[in-house]
């Protein structure tokens, strides 16, 4: 399965999926990793390990979303992608682009879904006073956040967190929880994943 990754900023969720995908046996290989920002930092760091990358800038688009969409999907095409994963993406897909590729887009997040979908999920955690917190894989649909979970990580949320501490601590299972479900995934095995 060739995979095009879409990130956002610094991509750590991204390079995890290329040092999953580079292990022998492995059922995907990544085709691109593409942005919405020509700055983000993960652009340079997938180029360092030989993995295609492109970005189209959501700026100029203004609130022409459809026009955006087509760019990043006419990228996409251009690099034979079988499926997408969705790793620190912070634009919200419409139904246009997310329909023709249903089933074959994932996406992480920051929160055992159904909880807490959408952003500022640690400080939400906190706010709520949650014994428990964690990251969910899921198919991308067009509702935002939604969709079937492929996998779930837990982590203790700890007498002292600041939203910090707390999405370093998910960041970390989000890298162990994602490209185990890559793996599932791109073999065609939807059975979910749940760590630990
Ligand atoms: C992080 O907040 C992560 O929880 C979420 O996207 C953000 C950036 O991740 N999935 P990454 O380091 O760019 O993968």
């Amino acid at each position: 399965k060739r995979v095009a990754i879409l990130i956002s900023g610094g991509g750590s969720n991204m390079l995890a999926l290329l040092d999953s995908m580079a292990e022998a046996g492995h059922p995907a290989t990544p085709c691109l990793v593409a942005s919405n920002d020509p700055e983000a930092p993960g652009l340079a760091r997938a180029a360092a390990r030989g993995v295609a990358t492109g970005a189209v800038d959501h700026r100029p688009f203004g609130k022409d979303r459809a026009a955006f969409e087509a760019e990043l999907q006419a990228l996409i095409a251009a690099h034979d992608a079988d499926m997408i994963c969705l790793a620190g993406f912070m634009r919200v897909l419409t139904a246009g682009f997310v329909t023709p590729w249903s089933g074959r887009m994932i996406n992480i997040h920051p929160s055992l879904l159904p909880k807490y979908r959408g952003l500022h999920t640690h400080a939400r955690v906190l706010e709520a006073g949650d014994a428990e917190h964690g990251c969910t894989v899921h198919e991308v649909t067009p509702e935002l956040d939604d969709g079937p979970i492929l996998g779930q990580a837990r982590v203790p949320v700890k007498p002292g967190d600041t939203p910090e501490i707390l999405a370093a601590r998910v960041l970390e299972m989000e890298h162990k929880l994602y490209p185990t479900v890559l793996r599932r995934f791109a073999a065609g095995d939807r059975r979910p994943v749940w760590l630990p």
